[in-house]
């Protein structure tokens, strides 16, 4: 089995949208409490928000931050987190079953996002509440003062606005599980309502309707066509969420993950078109706002049971320990986002710190990163310029739940002189010689791969002070130069891997 990876310049997808690398902050579990946030522990800043979290957060190379919730926004009263801290109430957190002690909360977090260079990405609470508390928020946060929330916000300490540009209208309110559940059409109407009103208070900000919770709900498609129906010409993006796990030890599947990606996108896309044309509208962009790969059958069968059974309290959830596979998955997942640079404009891997999380911490040890921080990391920093489609030509694979699909995968960015290449082999058992072949004269700056380190399997997991599972450099990588360049690498089994040239 050999691939062959050709890269046409000319078969651009669009520019890297800057925003592609978005990450995610709820106030759950050990997210901001006891994650980026944590007064008693060693590291802490005067603030109370730990130095060594933030340190990994900043080498992330993320861009930005959506926050504060995920589920917990649906009931969340953004008051409650402005004015002296020991004023704050503390309250009952129904979505997780946590305590919210509301330490922390705009201003603090939108100090905190900007220190780890992240462009705060704010929701709006469409659960319990609606257009005047969302309308409320945004005056606090974007108005420049001469008004009683603009002047609470300066008298808060915050004299310059927050000037927040990209806003949530409401999460996953298609889920029964979601506070304020609501039908496609009561949850169109109110985000048109609210969508207007936040207009006409800074015609500036972009705003995100909330899609579909995953591919797989009962009103996935309905609740696109209406929700954009009710919004068009308000909205300027659609939400997607995406969490993918190995379900029964079918790691076939798993590893094909990008697969459904692919298609739940281009799925979107065409309602996005359909709704476009329909309405003599602009086609708006898709915004992955949550994607990560999450062990939810453990958390429905497990935890969910026992946190959601138990005592209100701040306590671990969803911390999954990620893998080898988890980390390969996550890598062809960002090849599927690159791919669609098109119509995808905003994706969050979700989340940052702790839960489901590529960054963790222990109260009194170290924070440290987990297999998925890597991929992530790389392709951030060395995903530049415009999204280039290679011709792939690979043997394929049997799937359970998605068919034949290739063994290889890979995307291709190009910046002035600069090229990555970044490639998947999903085989769990077999290395695969690749040639990739490129216009013109290049050089090998780097190739690194992230695959189970010798003697290990694929189940293998970092540890706090012992992150076994990280890129290598990759050996053996010839470029070959004739017209064209040809580079000579055999991708090992179960890889994710960069190819850097100039
Ligand atoms: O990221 C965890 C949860 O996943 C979020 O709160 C919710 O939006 C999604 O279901």
């Amino acid at each position: 089995m050999t691939a062959s990876i050709r890269i046409d310049p000319g078969s651009t997808i669009g520019p890297v949208p800057r925003r592609l690398f978005g990450t995610f902050v709820e106030h759950m579990g050990r997210s901001v409490y006891g994650g980026i946030h944590d007064p008693a522990a060693p590291t802490a800043d005067q603030h109370g928000f730990r130095a060594d979290v933030l340190e990994l957060v900043r080498e992330l190379g993320a861009t930005a931050v959506r926050y504060p919730g995920g589920n917990f926004v649906s009931g969340y009263r953004w008051e409650d987190g402005v004015g002296p801290v020991e004023e704050r109430p503390t309250r009952l957190e129904p979505a997780w079953r946590g305590i919210e002690p509301n330490t922390v909360g705009l201003h603090e977090f939108a100090e905190w996002a900007d220190e780890a260079g992240l462009e705060l990405v704010e929701a709006v609470n469409l659960g319990t509440r609606g257009p005047a508390e969302a309308a409320e928020l945004l005056e606090y946060a974007n108005h420049p003062g001469g008004t009683t929330r603009s002047d609470e916000r300066r008298s808060n300490g915050a004299d310059a606005p927050f000037d927040i540009r990209v806003w949530c209208l409401g999460n996953e309110m298609d889920g029964p599980w979601q506070i304020g559940h609501k039908t496609a059409d009561e949850y169109g109407r109110l985000a048109a309502e609210t969508a207007r009103l936040m207009r006409f208070i800074d015609p500036r900000v972009e705003l995100v309707a909330a899609g579909s919770s995953n591919a797989e709900m009962p009103t996935f498609g309905v609740w696109e066509r209406t929700v954009l129906r009710h919004t068009a010409g308000l909205v300027d993006h659609v939400s997607v969420h995406a969490y993918y796990e190995e379900q029964n030890g079918d790691v076939a599947s798993f590893l094909a993950s990008a697969v459904q990606l692919d298609r739940y996108l281009d799925d979107v896309a065409a309602i996005v078109d359909e709704v476009a044309l329909e309405t003599g509208t602009a086609p708006v962009g898709i915004s992955v706002d949550e994607w990560n790969v999450w062990n939810q059958t453990r958390w429905n069968d497990v935890d969910k049971p026992r946190v959601l059974g138990g005592d209100f309290a701040i306590q671990p959830v969803i911390e999954d320990d990620y893998t080898v596979t988890d980390a390969v998955v996550v890598g062809s997942l960002l090849i599927a986002l690159l791919r669609h640079a098109d119509r995808v404009t905003m994706a969050n891997l979700a989340q940052l710190v702790n839960v489901i999380a590529p960054i963790r911490c222990e109260p009194d040890g170290p924070a440290w990163r987990q297999s998925t921080y890597f991929p992530f990391q790389a392709t951030a920093r060395h995903a530049r310029g415009v999204v280039v489609r290679p011709e792939i030509a690979v043997g394929r694979y049997a799937t359970a739940r998605y068919g034949e699909v290739p063994i290889v995968d890979a995307v291709a960015t190009m910046s002035g002189d600069a090229a990555s290449v970044f490639v998947v082999n999903r085989s769990l058992d077999e290395p695969v010689p690749a040639r990739i072949e490129l216009p013109g004269r290049w050089r090998l700056i780097e190739a690194v791969t992230l695959d189970a380190p010798d003697g290990a399997d694929r189940h293998l997991t970092n540890r706090a002070g012992d992150e076994r599972v990280r890129l290598r450099p990759l050996d053996g990588v010839r470029v070959a130069q004739a017209q064209d360049a040809v580079v000579e690498v055999t991708l090992p089994e179960l890889s994710w891997t960069m190819i850097r040239l100039a």
